[in-house]
Order: structure tokens, then C-alpha cells, then sequence
């Protein structure tokens, strides 16, 4: 039986949603482990397009979904999913969505705080997704998160509530000149999450441990990407959580030996929304057209995503960082009718060559990136479903990013619908 992780290998929207869906066909239950509403996940079914914030991308397959201790949880964000995939026919219920009783919630203050503070930093943001992330986890690791096991013991939860809010809405009103709070108002709020969210609190690890007991096959859907995580990312232009591999066994409730496969998923140029340095960046025509061909819009916050070139210093990074087993590589149709492709192979600073990801960022801020050339193609591939039946030049440029980075791909998608893929060895089947 396997237990496969699926990691974002760049800054993010390579894809996750779609392929952790195409996945779930096979799988049983599929977990997030980390992150929040600030990660938005498309899974395209018949032509239609969901995406999805805090419920695992498993919904549509009809599997089972857990959210791990790991996620800062905004209820009201949950409860509008549950609401809009139940009115699209999707059975959403506590027997198939279960939801950590250790996972922190997101509350009022936290976004509040989220908002305030990227407006008072100007044009020095982070370009957040102001869902409240950061401010959530900052909570946590001072040990002043509410959890949902708070919520479901209204006492301890109005204790909580009332305590922190002296000490947030001092810091709303003196230090960022921003609205304060009522606390009647939040308790009075998420009372009604409290009823409504009830019957799926439970313990998500004791679950996945079950499942895996019976023989059940396990996601472990990430969010974010391995340059966004707070340790390995570009810091600070990064999200407040673990979004590498190994995060998936503490934001869960497994240890590491459950885990059969990572899978990182590639797309097949570069994106970043939001601020913080991008080597491989392009400000061009090509640029434009990438933008526009692939639909480089944020999926959470609607923002224009920034798009580049293929990084290898990147990929090499995410491959040692996750322990990468096997590699997807999406929207490789965006990539047709270009002429040339490149890819970057190492950054050149002060006339040295880098192989590795500096941590300063104002080294990777000087670095240049080194280019290697291939040719690109003029077919429209979206509509094959064999390699071999891909022009040569776009085998030759799968094979030279399987070459350069020793991990095998064993999926690639031409388009975002769920049958417009390539399956060259099922990371669940083998
Ligand atoms: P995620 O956050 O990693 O799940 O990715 P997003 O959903 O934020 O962004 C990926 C976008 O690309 C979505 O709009 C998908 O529908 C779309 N997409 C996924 N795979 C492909 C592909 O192979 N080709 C094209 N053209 N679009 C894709
Ligand atoms: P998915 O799961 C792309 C980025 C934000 C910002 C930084 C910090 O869809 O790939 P935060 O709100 O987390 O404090 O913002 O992280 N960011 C993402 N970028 N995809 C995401 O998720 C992201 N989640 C956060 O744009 O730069
Ligand atoms: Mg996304």
C-alpha cells in the first residue's frame, strides 16, 4: 500500500489541486497538514472548476478528507466551502471530512492584524494573502492559539477569547492605528461555527493511522511550495509554515516510516505571487505570454502572477529538501508555440557560478541566472495522451529536467482538466 506526499517544488500553484484530484481516484483518504485558506487549489471535473482552500482536494473523488493539527483554520472560510461544494451536489459530512481537534483556528485579530501590519510596511510587504496565516501561527508557537478543542467547550473558549483580545486590541488600536474588537461579537460568532463544525472534530491522527491499519491508501496534499516555507524558503517573503515534506508527518499525526513516496510537483516554468526575488524572472514578451497563455492569476487573491523561466538551482533544492521520489510536471502546454525554451542551470554571483540557494537575500538578489537553450515547439500538445506521441523537442526538454535533477517524472499534464494527463508510472498503482 502506499502513503505518498505531494509537494509544491517552486513558490506555489504548480498544480497541487489538480493532480492531488487526479490522484484520489485511486487513493482513500487524502489529508492536508498544513498552511490554510491562503492556498487555493483548482481541480477541473467535466469542464468545471472548483477551488479549494482549506477542504482536502479529495472532495470531488468522494474520499475521504482530514485536516491535520497542522492548518491555521478560519471556521467561517470552512464553513462557506462546505456550503458552496454541498450546492454544486458534493456530499460534504462529518463522515467524510474530519477536521483536528488540535488544528488552530484563525480569528478576527488575526486577519485584522494580517491587514494592518502589510499596510503599515508600504512597499516593503510581503504581499500576504491577508487571510490571517502569519499572525495565526505566530499565536501558536507563543501559546496563545485557540484550538478547536477550545471551541467545543465554550467556557474555556470565552476565557480565551477574552483574554487575548485586551492584549490584541491594545496592539490594533495603539501600535496599528486599526479597528479594535468586541468579544461578545466573536463568541456570539463562532458559537454558531462551534455547532455547526461539532460533528467533524476529532482525531485526525488516531484516523489516518486506522486507515493505513486497513490497508487504505493516504494523500498527504501539501499547499504552498518548498520556496514559501518559512525555514527553507526565501525568508521573509515566505508563508509561517513547514511546507516540505517532512512537515506532513508532524502537521498529521504520523511518523516518517508510514510515508511510501514524495512527489514533487513541477510546473513547467516559474511563478511567484507576491513579493521577494525571483532569479529566473521574466520582464518580457515571453514573459506576457506565459502570463496570459497559462492563466497566471492567483487563485486565492486574484492577483497577476509573476512567471520565469524553469529553475534548476530551485528544483535541485526541492529534490534534496522533500526527498523527492518521483516528479509531476503541469501546464507543459503553456509552453507550446515558443520558439526557444530556457532553462536556468546555476545563478552567477560575482563571477562565480552558485549551485545552491543562497540564504541571504541580498545575494540572490545580485545573482544572475545562468541559461541553458533548447528548442521549443510549435504543436498544440494539450490534446495527446502518450509521450511518444509528443514532438521531439518536447520529450527532449522532459528528459533534459529528468537529467538534470536524477528524479523520475512520472506524470505529465497538458491542460487542467483531469483527464488531460499523462500517467508514465502511477505513483499509487507501482
Ligand atoms: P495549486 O495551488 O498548486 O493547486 O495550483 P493552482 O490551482 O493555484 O494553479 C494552477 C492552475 O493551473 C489552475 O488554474 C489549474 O486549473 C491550472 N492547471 C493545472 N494543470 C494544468 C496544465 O497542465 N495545463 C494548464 N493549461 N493548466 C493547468
Ligand atoms: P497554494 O497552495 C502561491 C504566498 C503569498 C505571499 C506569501 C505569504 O495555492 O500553492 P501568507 O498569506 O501565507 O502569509 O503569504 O506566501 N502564498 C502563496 N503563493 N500559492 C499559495 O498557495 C500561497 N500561499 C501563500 O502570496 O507571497
Ligand atoms: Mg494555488
Amino acid at each position: 500500500m502506499s502513503n505518498i506526499v505531494i509537494i509544491g517544488t517552486q513558490w506555489g500553484d504548480e498544480g497541487k489541486g489538480k493532480i492531488v484530484d487526479m490522484l484520489a481516484e485511486v487513493a482513500d483518504v487524502v489529508v492536508r497538514f498544513q498552511g490554510g485558506n491562503n492556498a487555493g487549489h483548482t481541480m477541473v471535473v467535466n469542464g468545471e472548476q472548483f477551488i479549494s482552500h482549506l477542504v482536502p482536494s479529495g472532495i470531488l473523488q468522494k474520499k475521504t478528507c482530514l485536516i491535520g493539527n497542522g492548518l491555521v483554520v478560519d471556521p467561517a472560510v470552512l464553513a462557506e466551502e462546505m456550503d458552496y461544494l454541498i450546492s454544486k451536489g458534493i456530499p460534504v459530512g462529518p463522515d467524510n471530512l474530519k477536521i483536528s481537534e488540535r488544528a488552530q483556528m484563525i480569528m478576527p485579530y488575526h486577519r485584522e492584524i494580517d491587514h494592518a501590519r502589510e499596510k503599515m510596511k508600504g512597499d516593503k510587504k510581503i504581499g500576504t494573502t491577508g487571510r490571517g496565516i502569519g499572525p495565526a501561527y505566530e499565536d501558536k508557537s507563543t501559546r496563545r492559539g485557540i484550538r478547536f478543542v477550545d471551541l467545543m467547550d465554550s467556557e474555556t473558549f470565552g476565557e480565551k477569547v477574552r483574554a487575548i483580545l485586551d492584549e490584541k486590541n491594545f496592539y490594533l488600536r495603539n501600535y496599528l492605528s486599526a479597528e479594535t474588537l468586541d468579544p461578545d461579537q466573536i463568541i456570539a460568532e463562532y458559537g454558531k461555527y462551534a455547532e455547526r463544525l461539532a460533528p467533524h472534530i476529532t482525531n485526525v491522527s488516531v484516523a489516518i493511522h486506522q486507515a493505513i491499519r486497513e490497508g487504505k491508501q493516504v494523500l498527504f496534499e501539501g499547499a504552498q511550495g518548498t520556496h514559501l516555507d518559512i525555514d527553507h524558503g526565501t525568508y521573509p517573503y515566505v508563508t509561517s509554515s513547514n511546507t516540505v515534506s517532512g512537515n506532513a508527518c508532524c502537521g498529521s499525526g504520523i511518523g516518517p516510516k508510514e510515508i511510501t513516496g514524495i512527489i514533487g510537483i513541477v510546473k513547467a516554468y516559474t511563478t511567484r505571487v507576491g513579493a521577494g526575488p525571483f532569479p529566473s524572472e521574466l520582464f518580457d514578451a515571453i514573459g506576457d505570454q506565459i502570463q496570459e497563455k497559462g492563466a497566471e492569476f492567483g487563485a486565492t487573491t486574484g492577483r497577476r502572477r509573476r512567471c520565469g523561466w524553469l529553475d534548476m538551482v530551485l528544483l535541485r533544492n526541492a529534490v534534496r529538501l522533500n526527498s523527492l521520489t518521483g516528479l509531476v510536471i503541469t501546464k507543459l502546454d503553456v509552453l507550446d508555440g515558443l520558439k526557444e525554451l530556457r532553462i536556468c542551470t546555476g545563478y552567477e554571483y560575482e563571477g562565480k557560478i552558485l549551485n545552491d540557494f543562497p540564504a541571504s537575500l541580498k545575494i540572490l538578489g545580485a545573482c544572475k541566472p545562468v541559461y541553458e537553450t533548447l528548442p521549443g515547439w510549435s504543436e498544440d500538445i494539450s490534446g495527446m495522451r502518450k509521450l511518444e506521441d509528443f514532438p521531439k523537442n518536447t520529450r527532449d526538454y522532459l528528459q533534459r529536467i529528468e537529467t538534470l535533477l536524477e528524479v523520475p517524472i512520472q506524470i505529465v499534464s497538458v491542460g487542467p482538466g483531469r483527464d488531460e494527463t499523462i500517467i508514465v508510472s502511477h505513483p499509487l498503482k507501482s
